[in-house]
């Protein structure tokens, strides 16, 4: 059984603006385990978006999974 690795995505009112609530509902829908996160005040880089414990900015949903999917990896090694 595979555990895709959590991603915390921020909820915050100018990431919100940006899509990370629609990113954060299709994660899931691609078995991600996604933690809510409040204002991390990287606002001018909306959508933040944490993989791990580094954040993307300006996140793409591409960029959070091949992540996300690379840190599975990297961690069962
Ligand atoms: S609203 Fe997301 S970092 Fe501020």
């Amino acid at each position: 059984m595979s555990c895709k690795s959590a991603i915390g995505v921020c909820y915050g009112p100018r990431c919100s603006d940006f899509g990370s609530r629609d990113m954060a509902e299709e994660l899931r829908q691609q078995g991600f385990e996604v933690e809510d996160l409040d204002c991390q005040s990287l606002c001018p880089h909306a959508p933040a978006i944490r993989v791990g414990d580094r954040f993307i900015h300006r996140a793409t949903l591409e960029q959070v999974a091949e992540r996300a999917e690379g840190q599975v990896t990297a961690d069962s090694v």
